[in-house]
């Protein structure tokens, strides 16, 4: 018997407001949804509607205003080593080489030398910044800048990784060798990903199952899978099949901005 992939994480009844003295925002609403191990889900959403809140509260950074995330079953209460965020803009530290930025997570962990070096090698390498490690960030570019970002997440070595807008800043030629290069770091690895992103296209390609959310405050419009097969390439953004799972995506999205009309036109105080 094959075993059914299990849940790792669940989101259950997630509401998220801000408090703030000129009033109350709300930016997440009765969002639930559960990911498989292994699972590679992508979020979309207009500007706004609280999908980075999602994953800063998965990472363990923003507690829920109501309802809960679950790690395995257990309640996410604060960053954990299980969950690695990679944030919209990279987030390196200046005074580090791009070898010592990676190496971070595993000295935190007070990883050997030896064993780090050999790590931080493999992570230069997979993704694409051998040759690099003694760089300083200011001297890489955005893209570049982002993939030392990721293998630094990858360092801690995550069950999940969450991904905000990873390449939001990136040219559309840098961005799709990047979404390339994720695509086979995940099929390699198998980790467990959750990325936003506003490209639909993008979305229909990496992910397993797509979910959509409103204007704010974010709710689930819908969760479209996507029946394509792996190993994928980007090549595949030309198949029918990928465009009609496109096509979907963009009518979920407009059926969320119809929706949300007056729910949303209340400005932030
Ligand atoms: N720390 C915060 N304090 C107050 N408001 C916030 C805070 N973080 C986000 N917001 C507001 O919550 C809403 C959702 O923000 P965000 O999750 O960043 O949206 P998205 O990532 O989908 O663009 C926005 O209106 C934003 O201004
Ligand atoms: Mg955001």
């Amino acid at each position: 018997m094959i075993a059914s992939p299990e849940t790792l994480l669940e989101i259950k009844n997630l509401y998220t407001a801000f408090v703030e003295p000129e009033g109350t925002l709300e930016a997440l609403e009765d969002v639930s949804f559960k990911v498989l191990q292994g699972e590679f889900i992508c979020l979309i959403g207009p500007s706004g509607c609280g999908k980075s809140t999602l994953l800063r509260t998965l990472a363990g950074l923003l507690p829920p205003s109501k309802g809960e995330v679950r790690l395995r079953g257990i309640p996410i209460r604060g960053p954990e080593h299980a969950v690695g965020l990679v944030f919209q803009q990279p987030t390196l530290l200046p005074w580090r080489t791009v070898a010592e930025n990676i190496a971070l997570p595993l000295e935190l962990r007070g990883q050997p030398l030896a064993e780090r070096q050999q790590r931080v090698a493999e992570l230069l390498e997979m993704v694409g910044l051998a040759g690099f490690e003694a760089t300083y960030p200011q001297l890489l570019s955005g893209g570049m800048a982002q993939r030392a970002a990721i293998a630094r997440a990858l360092a801690q070595n995550p069950e999940v990784l969450l991904l905000d807008e990873p390449f939001g800043s990136l040219d559309a030629l840098t961005r799709e060798r990047m979404a390339a290069a994720l695509l086979e770091l995940w099929q390699r690895q198998q980790r467990t990903v959750l990325m936003v992103t506003h490209s639909v296209d993008e979305a229909a390609l990496l992910a397993d199952r797509v979910v959509v959310l409103s204007p704010r405050p974010g709710r689930i419009i819908d969760i479209i899978p996507v029946r394509l097969p792996r190993p994928r390439d980007p090549s595949l953004l030309l198949d029918p099949r990928l465009q009609s799972v496109v096509r979907e995506l963009r009518q979920a999205l407009k059926n969320g901005e119809l929706q949300g009309n007056g729910r949303n036109s209340q400005p932030k105080a």
